[in-house]
């Protein structure tokens, strides 16, 4: 199964992702975490990331290209996978598409989460995540139990601010993706309201 899910940011892409790949028991890709863990980890690949991510501005194509071509090429990664968080611009969908053909491989299905922008301010300002076993809360809609609390952290581009910038890069550069793999026959369209477990069954209906 080669999956890619796309959507705004805060859409619920990673806690639905968690799901889906334990599911079809494929590698969970996420270039926002691989970003994050190379920012953690202070390689030149982090310092270089960061100031975008910061900013709420997508990382440079030429960068994150051939980050996943790498990835991708992975063992763990013939049997499939799940993008999350890539492609996000045109050019990287081309890219994408040509290292897949290249080994003839192809898309299962390009999953859209659709969350309208009044909704996001407050799932991205009120997430927090655990560091040691990367779970995703919300202080509101789904509390870090009491042994987790202590330890949870906020990421740097959840503040009003950079949200407004990540909503705005994803209806400039990454919106056209939809026309993009609508026309290619892979777009499934996911409603993304409602409470996680119920977006998780339209997801299992749509895939099959
Ligand atoms: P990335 O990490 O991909 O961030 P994003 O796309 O902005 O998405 P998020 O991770 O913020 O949201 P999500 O959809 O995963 O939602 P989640 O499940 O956490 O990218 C970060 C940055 O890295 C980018 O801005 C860019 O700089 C760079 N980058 C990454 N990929 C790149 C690329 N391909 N090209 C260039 N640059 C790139 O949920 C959010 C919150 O809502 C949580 O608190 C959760 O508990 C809650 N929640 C989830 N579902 C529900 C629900 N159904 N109801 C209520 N609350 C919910
Ligand atoms: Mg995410």
């Amino acid at each position: 199964m080669r999956i890619i899910f796309i959507g705004p940011p805060g859409a619920g892409k990673g806690t639905q992702a968690t799901k889906i790949v334990e599911r079809y028991q494929i590698p969970h890709i996420s270039t926002g975490d691989m970003f994050r863990a190379a920012v953690t980890a202070g390689t030149p690949l982090g310092r270089k990331a960061d100031e975008f991510m910061k900013a709420g501005k997508l990382v440079p194509d030429e960068v994150t290209i051939g980050l996943v071509r790498e990835r991708i090429a992975q063992d763990d990664a013939s049997k499939g996978f799940l993008l999350d968080g890539f492609p996000r611009t045109v050019p990287q969908a081309e890219a994408l598409g040509g290292a897949l053909d290249e080994d003839g491989l192809r898309l299962d299905a390009v999953l859209l989460l659709e969350v309208p922008d009044e909704l996001i301010v407050q799932r991205i300002t009120g997430r927090r995540s655990d560091p040691e076993t990367g779970a995703i809360y919300h202080i509101e809609f789904n509390p870090p139990p009491a042994e987790v609390a202590d330890r949870v952290t906020q990421r740097k581009d959840d503040t009003e601010v950079a949200v407004i910038s990540r909503l705005d890069a994803y209806h400039a550069q990454t919106a056209p993706l939809v026309p993009f793999y609508d026309a290619r026959s892979v777009l499934v369209r996911v409603n993304g309201v409602g409470a996680p477990a119920e977006i998780a069954e339209r997801i299992t209906a749509k895939l099959g």
